[in-house]
This record gives C-alpha cells, structure tokens and sequence, in this order.
C-alpha cells in the first residue's frame, strides 16, 4: 500500500492529470521501448544477463527501467517486462532468439491444443512480474507513476498461433474464420488471465495500465467488432475502478472509434494519423501520441519542428500525454531523446 503522502503526488503528477483529461502545467511525456537496447547501460547488462532472466530480476529490472526514466527525464515509468511472459504459465514454449525476437516453438493451431492451454493463475505464475512492480516502485522517485501492462487478446493471440511475429496473419485469421467456436474459447483464456494480471500489477503498485494491441491494425472494422472488441471489452470493463487504461494499437487509423468503445480513459494513436483528426473523430477521451519514432533519425531542427507539429495538433486540448506512434529503435540516439524530452517540456510549459 502507498502512503497517502507519495499518493498524493501521484494521483497530481502531469500524467496521472493528463489521463484525466485535467488541465497540467506541460504537457507529460513518456516514450515507449524508453528501456531497452538504444541504451548503453541496457546493453551492458544484457551482455551478462539473458532477457528472461532479467525480467524475473526484480532489482535488475527496476534498475534498468529507473535507470532511463532518469537519463531522459520521462513523466511516467512503464515496468521492464514483455507481452509474451503471460504464455509461459500457459504451457507455451517461449524463447527469444537473437537478431529475430520472440519465437514460440509450440505454436497453437487447432481447437484441440486450444483444450490443452492451461489457465493461468498470475499470483502464482507471474508473481515475479508482481515483484519487478513492488520494487520498481519502491525505487522510483515518488512523483514519477509507474505504469503496468500488458498484451491484448488480439495480439497476445497472434503470437501464440504465429508463433512469433507475422506479416500477414495468416495463421491467425485461417483460426478466425473457420473455426470461430475454437478462436473465442482462445480469446476467453487469454482475456481471463490478462485480466487477473492487470490488477494483480495494480495491486502491487501501478498507477496506470497500458494495453498493447500491437498487432491488430491486421483486422477489417467488422473483424475487428466480432473477432476482439468483446474481448478487449471484457478485459478493461474489469479493471479495478481508478485506474486510467492506455488503449494502444499500431495501424489503427480504421479502428479507433471501435477501440475506444472497447474501452480505456486514453487512446493511444501510432503515427499513420493525424493527431487532430483522431481526436475529433474521438471525442472527449485523452490521447497518446505520436510523433513516428524515425523522425529521431532526423537532424535536432527536424526533430523539433515535427514534436511541435504533434503539440500543436492538440489545438489547446487537455488530456495529451506525449509518446512516440510506436516505440523507440535500437539504433536510435540517446541524446535526441533527452534533446526530444526537452523540447516538448519546454515548448509546452505554460509557466
Ligand atoms: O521501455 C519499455 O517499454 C520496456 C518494456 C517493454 C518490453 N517489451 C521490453 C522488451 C514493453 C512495454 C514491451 C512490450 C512488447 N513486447 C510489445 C508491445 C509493444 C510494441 O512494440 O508494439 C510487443 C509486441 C512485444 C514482443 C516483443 N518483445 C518483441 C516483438 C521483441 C523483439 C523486438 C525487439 O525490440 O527486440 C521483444 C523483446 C523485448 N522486449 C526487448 C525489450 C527491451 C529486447 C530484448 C533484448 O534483446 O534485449
């Protein structure tokens, strides 16, 4: 439990503010993938330390994300963990191979492997993902939220019947259109255990969620209501009340009415769509977003002159929590991050 004192800076923090849709003195910002290999730190402890295993190192995970909330001067800290560490407890053989990411060796492709998925109870399984939370949050400064997460049905579904990342899903929708009866008891045990792992981070001592439908932009607006909303729905209806869900997707531009009906208190938009036009279209809802993540590859006017694009597409509007339309690059600079970070606190102070 938090004292109420560090509660209190929390819940008045620019982003917690923002995900209210409050007025805030700048506009905050977070950016997605801020932990990761663009970092020399990060490599330096990943050239030891296997990723599994640093996502069940509770110190060295907290370590790694405080350690680039500090270096880049972030709003909000996300919790060092993976979309994919719900799969193990349910029976998936899960790897991550150098230069290819995430591999499943046992994808899932028939109703009958569907039976066979164990339903996952995240206090005992993924009580490690609990612990990086408690100890993230022990040592992060405390007017800085900490965000839990997780993957949505839709995704999460797509690696496990892929078997890894896809370009066409087609292993997926083939699941989808023909055996719609196997497909939705899928869906139902993912959602389940998602939503169990959400607030279990809740209770452990996240101030908000974000839900990582990364995938999904695949899907037609009708597929897309039949197929995920209502499990998406499911999962965000039962989230413990008070705390702001980011609901976020990459090729969306299509589907971002049908996302916010499925829920959340932010939408988080990728970088295909005109911040002001989603939000018109969107109504009254915070939004995330969405500079693209290449325009760190620019030069620092170029950088600039597009965050300011981004800001001033809010057109006053409150509820603006600043991020890339998806996330940050291995090969990307440091210091045009922090020189990103800087400009939008700066260019957006009001004060
Ligand atoms: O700062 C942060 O955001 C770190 C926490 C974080 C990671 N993965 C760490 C990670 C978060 C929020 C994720 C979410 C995640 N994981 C998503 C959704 C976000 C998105 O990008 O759309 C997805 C699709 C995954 C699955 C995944 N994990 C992939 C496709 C890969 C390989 C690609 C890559 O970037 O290497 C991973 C591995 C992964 N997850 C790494 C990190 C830091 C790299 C591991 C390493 O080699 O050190």
């Amino acid at each position: 439990m938090i004292e109420t004192e560090t509660s209190s800076l929390l819940n008045d923090s620019v982003f917690m503010k923002a995900c209210r849709c409050e007025p805030t003195d700048y506009t905050p910002i977070w950016l997605m993938r801020q932990a990761g290999r663009y970092m020399k730190e990060y490599r330096k402890i990943r050239e030891k330390v296997p990723f599994l295993d640093l996502c069940q190192n509770a110190q060295l995970a907290a370590e790694v994300m405080i350690t680039a909330v500090e270096r880049i001067g972030v709003d909000a800290a996300i919790i060092f963990s993976d979309i994919l560490l719900i799969l193990q407890p349910m029976g998936m053989d899960l790897e991550y191979v150098k230069g290819e990411g995430p591999i499943l060796n046992n994808p899932i492709r028939t109703a009958d492997q569907i039976r066979n998925l164990r339903e996952v109870e995240p206090d005992e399984s993924l009580s490690f993902v609990f612990d990086v939370v408690r100890e993230t949050r022990a040592m992060l400064q405390p007017n800085i939220p900490l965000i839990g997460f997780a993957g949505a049905p839709f995704t999460v579904a797509s690696y496990m019947i892929e078997g890894g990342s896809s370009r066409n899903y087609e292993n997926t929708k083939t699941l989808m259109y023909s055996e719609p009866s196997a497909w939705r008891d899928l869906m139902s045990l993912i959602s389940l255990a998602t939503t169990k792992y959400l607030n279990g981070q809740v209770k452990a001592g996240a101030q908000a969620l974000q839900l990582f439908d990364s995938w999904v932009g695949c899907l037609s607006p009708s597929d897309y209501r039949e197929f995920v909303l209502p499990y998406t729905k499911s999962v965000i209806d039962t989230i413990v009340d008070g705390t702001p869900l980011i609901h976020f997707g990459t090729g969306t531009a299509m589907l971002l009415e049908l996302m916010k009906e499925a829920g959340g208190q932010v939408i988080g938009l990728d970088f295909r769509v005109e911040l002001n036009q989603a939000w018109d279209r969107l109504g009254q809802i915070a939004v995330q977003g969405n500079l693209d993540p290449c325009v760190l590859y620019a030069d620092y006017p170029g950088i600039e002159k597009r965050a300011k694009q981004v800001l001033d597409q809010t057109e006053g509007r409150n509820g603006h929590i600043f991020n890339l339309g998806h996330g940050i690059l291995p090969t990307m600079s440091v210091d045009k991050v922090v020189a990103l970070v800087d400009y939008v606190h700066n260019q957006s102070s009001k004060s």
